[in-house]
């Protein structure tokens, strides 16, 4: 006979276990849904495991655990943050003055001279990443369970903010088995901008609803850092908080001095093993002109990113390296942070005015003191239309933030008003004329549309000079050499009505414009005439019907073969084409019923514009026939116009939000809401390569 062991655990009860198997589940599933983007069961599902351990948890509080999944939201709010003496200081990174290709290049002659490396030594090897635009957090693990979250403060000293950042789904509050005992992991706090846009919508509801303390907020910075050092963490868990890892502080194993890791590749594959979000577009590079390389690629899709970055961040590949490097004055000498020109900047206006477009849309543009943002000069920034003009409450004197990312049309996103700014010392709140500001004639808001239309028609010199610069554009039948100062000219001395006017110039007429030289005249003649010769969807493109762009106008022109066919289609008929849908048939068919556009049409036909016709399309096997698909995230190899016209030449639509009717949704990497949507509404899902497999047939 054995003694009894005084000091062994009590067997576990079969509720114990089962509450140990909830958590384990449930920390899985949080780790597929929020950090890999892929859950494994629906919600409801989810909720109901949730629901039964909440339940076990209150039948037995002494089996609780604080590394509980049920435990994310649970304190109370705070009068304020204790403070936390990091173990390992938080460093900060030195920043590259130089936005161009030669910030990489200072960087890495920088670390080759500290190592001593001559000219026929071998590249440095690099890790590149994103400089995420949040705030820093050190992550403390120890025994595998999450005891403390910290901001970085000064670098030395940060606040305690565990209770808020416990709310994040995509934080793992317990690690798998065989990780150090103690493990610090740092990172960053974020807001993804489309949680950032809704996050407003909903607190201007609030605000709307008279709720007080409210108020919406600038950027997805400051509102990520807003939520991290909210007192109260219930507050803080409806923030939608995104994280990234990019490394590590206190790391210990017992055994002092042993490095786990050689790289800091492999710390961040472990970090991601063990269930940190990593970021997918971390790259090592040889030498300067891989960093080069890879600042650039950052750069051209930047704003395809579905959070903000402000630069990329070089370190050190070899950790053995980076500690013969060390640091100067709290920055190590293995790292850098590479900007990119600034999106965003803070500016005055000056005046609100209304512009007239081609289809007559009035769009109200604010007009800035000069100021220079996203690589160029801005002066104009659109305020989209009067809803969005009230909302963000733009008034003439007002600061306001300024934001021009990638080729789009700069914005602003909203208005800085100092606290003892009264309302009494602003201009009026912004209305919409109900005249149009150019022709006079009445402005109209359609039921359920935003914006303000001029009823005038081509009889308003505003829309008909957009007319004209429509159609001449580039994309379209392309008259070189006709600007927009030149059409002002023609449209003002009322030399130019119609589109075909345009064909009827002469030497003489031109000639006689102000800074005209004869050269620049016969230019224009030849452009004119070169123009003639064109194709049927940049003719059809060039018209300006409302709802047509270039690939409506291409499918149109490949499924009907000539005009005459498209002009006398039904709007029925219209529909059977790829990606025109009820509206854009009426549109299409309404334009063609005018007489007045069927006139302009035979006026530049008898001019000479004429183009090859062909036959309807009746080619090729059409395996996607019938079916719709949505794209989202970024696929790996294919660009999304290339995976959009496979899909268009196999017979498939392409659209661009998830309905019932969408039949799979091709999802590549940080795919977000709509591959939530398509789950939510049983649409399959495929990758790039299934794609190519229907479309090729291979298996
Ligand atoms: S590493 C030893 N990596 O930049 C270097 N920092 O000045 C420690 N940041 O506030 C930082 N993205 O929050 C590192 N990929 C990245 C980063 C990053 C953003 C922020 C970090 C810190 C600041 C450093």
């Amino acid at each position: 006979m054995t003694t009894p062991d005084l000091f062994a655990e009590p067997a576990a009860q079969p509720e114990q276990l089962r509450m140990q198997e909830l958590r384990a589940q449930l920390h899985h599933h949080a780790h597929q849904y929020y950090v890999l983007d892929a859950p494994l069961i629906p919600d409801a599902e989810y909720d109901r495991l949730f629901q039964e351990l909440q339940a076990l948890e209150a039948a037995h509080p002494e089996w609780m655990s604080p590394d509980s999944p049920t435990q994310r939201v649970g304190g109370k709010p705070l009068d304020q943050f204790a403070s936390v003496r990091h173990a390992v200081p938080m460093l900060s990174i030195r920043t590259e003055t130089d936005t161009e290709s030669s910030g990489a290049q200072a960087f890495d002659a920088r670390v080759r001279r500290e190592l001593e490396l001559k000219d026929a030594d071998p590249a440095v090897e690099y890790v590149a990443e994103l400089k995420f635009d949040g705030l820093a957090i050190n992550l403390r693990y120890e025994q595998g369970v999450l005891v403390q979250a910290a901001t970085r403060g000064d670098g030395e000293t940060g606040e305690d903010v565990t209770q808020n950042i416990r709310t994040m789904g995509q934080i793992p509050l317990r690690l798998p088995s065989g990780v150090p005992s103690v493990l610090e992991v740092r990172g960053e706090v974020y807001m993804r901008r489309d949680d950032f846009e809704a996050l407003n919508e909903r607190q201007r509801q609030r605000i709307a609803q008279g709720e007080k303390g409210e108020k919406t907020f600038v950027n997805p910075r400051n509102a990520a850092a807003g939520a991290v050092r909210q007192l109260d963490p219930a507050i803080a868990a409806q923030r939608p908080l995104s994280f990234f890892a990019y490394g590590v502080g206190e790391v210990s194993n017992g055994k002092p001095g042993d490095s786990r890791f050689a790289t800091h590749m492999e710390l961040l594959q472990t970090l991601k093993k063990w269930g940190f979000p990593v970021v997918a577009q971390v790259d090592t590079a040889q030498g300067a002109p891989e960093l080069i390389a890879y600042h650039q690629r950052i750069g051209a899709m930047r704003d395809q990113l579905p959070f903000d970055i402000d630069g990329v961040v070089y370190k050190v590949n070899s950790i053995a390296l980076q500690q013969r490097l060390g640091f100067v004055s709290r920055e190590p000498r293995w790292a850098v942070a590479h900007k990119y020109p600034a999106q965003e900047q803070m500016t005055t206006v000056l005046g609100i005015d209304v512009q007239v477009g081609r289809t007559g849309k009035l769009t109200p543009v604010a007009k800035l003191a000069p100021v220079f943002v996203g690589g160029v000069t801005v002066t104009n920034a659109t305020l989209h239309n009067e809803d969005e003009a009230r909302r963000k409450d733009v008034r003439v004197g007002d600061t306001v933030v300024v934001r021009r990312a990638g080729d789009v049309i700069p914005e602003v996103v909203s208005v800085v008003l100092p606290a003892d700014k009264l309302e009494a010392g602003r201009g009026p709140l912004f209305t919409m004329p109900r005249l149009c500001p150019v022709c006079g004639s009445a402005a109209v808001r359609e039921e359920g549309e935003a914006d303000y239309r001029c009823t005038g028609g081509l009889f308003c010199s505003a829309q008909r000079k957009q007319a004209i610069l429509h159609f001449a554009q580039r994309r379209a039948v392309e008259v070189e050499g006709l600007g927009d100062k030149l059409v002002e000219q023609l449209v003002d001395a009322g030399i130019i009505h119609t589109l075909s006017d345009l064909y009827r110039l002469g030497l003489t007429a031109l000639a006689g414009l102000d800074r005209m030289a004869d050269k620049s005249a016969q230019n224009i003649v030849q452009a004119l005439e070169k123009s003639k010769l064109t194709t049927l969807p940049r003719f059809l493109f060039g018209l300006g019907i409302r709802h047509v762009g270039e690939s409506t106008a291409k499918a149109l022109a490949k499924h009907f073969g000539q005009l005459n066919a498209i002009m006398d289609a039904s709007a029925d008929a219209l529909q059977q084409v790829n990606d025109v849908g009820p509206v854009v048939a009426q549109s299409i068919h309404t334009f063609f019923q005018q007489p007045h556009n069927r006139e302009v049409v035979e006026q530049l036909r008898a001019c000479g514009v004429h183009w090859p016709e062909g036959d309807p399309a009746t080619d090729g096997p059409k395996p996607l026939a019938g079916k719709t698909f949505v794209i989202t995230g970024t696929l790996p190899t294919l660009g999304r116009d290339a995976a959009k016209d496979l899909i268009e030449a196999a017979g498939g639509k392409v659209s661009g939000s998830v309905s019932k009717k969408t039949s799979y949704v091709v999802a590549g990497a940080e795919a977000g809401s709509k591959l939530d949507k398509a789950q939510e509404l049983g649409v399959p899902v495929l990758d790039e390569s299934a794609l190519l497999e229907m479309i090729h047939g291979r298996t």
